[in-house]
């Protein structure tokens, strides 16, 4: 009989206790899969290479896989992120190893959309304030007037991004009948046609939306995408909302938009630093609703990205190509055409 195609999960999958940190990550299907063994390795962050010489694959939270966590002996096959980010891997590494590093779009689309959503009602129904009104009983009541909300048919939401979540948000926004636009210089035109979004430059998005939804990578190019200037075009009626990542907004320009009434207010799921500082100015602000890095948190969430991993992982192991590879350059490569067919010849018959 061959040997078991062995399943690492980094070590902060679990608690000191040794329970599960995400018990919603559902192991049954690899603990059923035939001649696959998985195990919790020690928490060590960035990953060690002498922790991972036994195993074809690691399924990887949030520790750091650098050049260094690979083991010289090329057993590593694939390596599969809890999530779509993937900065904390050294991806050409990966790639020059012949390591397919392996993301979960499908985990977090449906979630992360609807956090954009959460933000959209929130902020247009003006929640967190009438929250705060009903806590001070008869006073706050007599205020109620003084907050009125913003009825969204009709008005303009605008994306900057329209990928697997931009996308989403737009398909699940369809029945509250907004005008729907977006910039993205990649996206595919027919895919906007088909969703009703007009496709506009990146300026237009801010001078036109009501709610300006941030849903692109982090890259050079956007950093700092939403910054002073572009701030300045937007209505003083409307809404910034950011679940991408915190750097692609110039934090500090949001700050003094935000302290001077120039825009109505943010939703905001990231920021530049997290944590942030105790006394970053932006966490003063009430007309700005947080979310600590987790509003898509959830169940399904987690259930999602984790059953995205194990398909995935147990892909590989048939000498099958897992759908989501990073990577893309290193299914071209003999190393990794050789290990497949190898997987194939050991698992697949
Ligand atoms: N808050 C969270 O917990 C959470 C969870 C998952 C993903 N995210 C973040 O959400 C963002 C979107 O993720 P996704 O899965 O939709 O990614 P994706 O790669 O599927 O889509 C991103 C889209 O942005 C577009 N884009 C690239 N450069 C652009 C630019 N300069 N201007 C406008 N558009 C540009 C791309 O063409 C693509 O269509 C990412 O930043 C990701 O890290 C956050």
């Amino acid at each position: 009989m061959s040997a078991p195609f062995r399943v690492a999960l980094s070590g902060d999958f679990r608690k000191p206790d040794g329970s599960p940190v995400y018990p919603d990550f559902d192991l049954e299907p690899l603990r059923q899969a035939p001649s696959v063994e998985f195990v919790y390795l020690e928490p060590r962050n960035p990953m060690e290479a002498d922790q991972l010489k036994d195993f074809d694959a690691l399924i990887l939270l949030a520790h750091r896989f650098t050049k260094d966590s690979i083991h010289p002996n090329g057993r590593l096959a694939v390596v599969a992120r809890f999530g779509v980010g993937y900065d904390t891997v050294d991806v050409e590494a990966c790639t020059r190893a012949g390591i397919a590093l392996v993301i979960t779009p499908d985990g977090v689309r449906r979630p992360v959309a609807v956090s954009i959503i959460t933000f959209i009602l929130a902020l247009g129904g003006k929640l967190i304030a009438k929250d705060r009104l009903t806590h001070e009983a008869a006073a706050g009541f007599t205020k109620r007037g003084e907050y009125m909300g913003m009825g969204l048919v009709g008005r303009t939401l605008g994306s900057i991004g329209i990928g697997n979540i931009g996308a989403e948000l737009f398909r699940l926004i369809k029945p509250f009948d907004m005008k729907l636009i977006a910039h993205d210089p990649y996206a595919d035109p027919k895919l906007a046609a088909e969703l009703g979004i007009e496709l506009v430059g990146l300026e237009d998005v801010f001078r036109r939306s009501d709610f300006v939804s941030v849903s692109c990578p982090l890259t050079p190019e956007t950093r700092h995408l939403v910054n002073a200037d572009r701030l300045a075009l937007m209505k003083p009626t409307a809404y910034l909302i950011n679940t991408a990542r915190g750097p692609i907004v110039d934090q500090k320009a949001l700050t003094k938009a935000l302290e001077e009434g120039r825009i109505a207010g943010a939703g905001l799921d990231v920021l530049e630093q997290e944590p942030p500082g105790a006394h970053d100015p932006i966490l003063k602000l009430d007309n700005v609703i947080f979310a600590p890095h987790a509003l898509c948190w959830t169940d399904q969430c987690f259930a999602g990205n984790g059953a995205a991993d194990v398909r995935a992982v147990l892909d590989v192991q048939h000498g099958r190509e897992p759908r989501v590879v990073v990577n893309r350059d290193v299914l071209e490569t003999a190393t990794w055409k050789d290990r497949l067919l190898e997987f194939r010849k050991r698992f697949a018959a």
